[in-house]
């Protein structure tokens, strides 16, 4: 819930911009205050009216607005929120942001608040991937700025690709994400997640069936609890939650690699189904039926991330946790994984076929810590999850 949450709501000015109007009535329906501020290329899509009826609010609109700056300044305004909302942020909007540009009443707001900003950024797909818009989102993302979305689907400029904002649902998730004063609030976890890719040659590569789907349930929830969480992602078949940093990876040693980056961290998860071997050196080009012979793949052991974490000296996070798929005898091999890879609990969940497990909604589990092995009763991904990071949390506090 959101309740006595102030939000500063800049509109800014593409076609998404009508969904913002129920977005005001979905943050006032949990409870929040929205105050609501339109560039002037907002104005084009909805109107100031619409906007301050909608929010019961004044809309603010013009930096030299005498009566504003009398009622409450610019540097009052921008602080009073508890969180500041771009929705939709354009490409110019975050060109402007990333330059430090404040050269109108919103990015004057976005210099001067103290506050956590979010944005949902919402432009043409060729604008979205084209490297000034690259640039800006790391350099946004650098500076702390949140981001949901945008989403991969048809756009009203007949293209299809990245770009369409974020749906309204997803904003309001997103917000409650960033205002949550949970118990993790402060914390930060990391949580490695899905498959990784070894390519063979430009267009094959090893992977494994995981669907990425606990990891991502374990974010969203241990977001949901107020910790800041860094996500490691390989390819996986679900979507990063949001309120996470997504950091995107392919192989084990790009993850290997974002995991280092990432640290220090309170707690690292790792649920990744890393690639035990990869191809020791990759085809530069396809390879190709010769009819002398089949190709000989000769392979290289990848690192073991959770191992070098959990056996890393001063930067050790407090709490590792392992994640171990087996096929047979599970307490057993769980219990002799946690203590080879020297972490403090291993999650096991058996992956047989005629379970269901990999690539299904729900999980069976049995956590292994120093206590001994304590079997879950089966239920959903989410709710593993759930539960998962409120006893992290717990072993955080303890
Ligand atoms: O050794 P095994 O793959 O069974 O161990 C599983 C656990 O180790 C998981 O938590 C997985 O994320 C992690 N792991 C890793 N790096 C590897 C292999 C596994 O972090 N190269």
């Amino acid at each position: 819930m959101l309740a006595q949450k102030r939000i500063l709501l800049i509109i800014g000015g593409g076609i998404a911009a009508y969904k913002s109007l129920d977005l005001i009535r979905r943050l006032q329906d949990r409870g929040a205050h929205v105050v609501p501020v339109l560039t002037r290329a907002g104005e084009q899509f909805v109107t100031p009216l619409s906007v301050s009826a909608l929010a019961a609010h004044k809309v603010y609109r013009d930096l030299f607005d005498l009566t504003d700056e009398a009622e409450m300044g610019h540097i009052q305004l921008s602080r009073s929120a508890d969180l500041v909302v771009v929705a939709p942020a354009t490409a110019d909007m975050m060109g402007r942001m990333a330059a430090g540009l404040a050269n109108d009443l919103a990015t004057t707001l976005l210099m001067a608040t103290d506050k956590p900003v979010l944005i949902a950024p919402a432009m043409n797909v060729r604008m979205w991937e084209h490297p000034a818009t690259r640039r800006n989102r790391e350099r946004l993302a650098q500076d702390g700025i949140g981001f949901v979305g945008p989403e991969t689907g048809s756009m009203a400029c007949g293209e299809y690709g990245a770009g369409r904002m974020a749906e309204v649902a997803q904003i309001v998730e997103a917000v409650e994400t960033a205002l949550s004063t949970g118990p993790l609030a402060g914390r930060r976890i990391l949580v490695t997640s899905g498959p990784t890719h070894e390519p063979i040659d430009p267009v094959r590569y090893i992977a494994n069936r995981s669907s990425g789907a606990q990891g991502s349930a374990l974010a969203r929830a241990l977001a949901a609890l107020g910790a800041e969480v860094v996500f490691v992602t390989g390819p996986a078949d679900v979507p990063p939650p949001e309120g996470v940093q997504a950091v995107r990876v392919e192989t084990a040693r790009e993850m290997e690699q974002a995991v280092q980056q990432a640290l220090p961290v309170d707690a690292a998860i790792f649920a990744a189904a890393v690639a035990d071997w990869r191809v020791v050196s990759a085809s530069e080009q396809k390879l190709k039926k010769t009819g002398t012979g089949l190709p000989v793949l000769e392979l290289a052991e990848n690192p073991d991330i959770l191992a070098g974490v959990a056996q890393m000296g001063e930067r050790r996070p407090r709490l590792v946790v392992g994640f171990a798929a087996e096929t047979d005898d599970m307490v057993r091999y769980a219990t002799a994984k946690r203590e080879r890879k020297g972490c403090d609990w291993i999650v096991g969940n058996d992956v047989s076929p005629a379970t269901g497990i990999m690539g299904g909604s729900e999980n069976a589990v049995v956590v292994v810590t120093t206590e001994g092995a304590e079997h879950w009763p089966r239920m959903s991904k989410d709710e593993v999850g759930r539960r998962l990071a409120l006893r992290i949390s717990d072993a955080l506090r303890g």
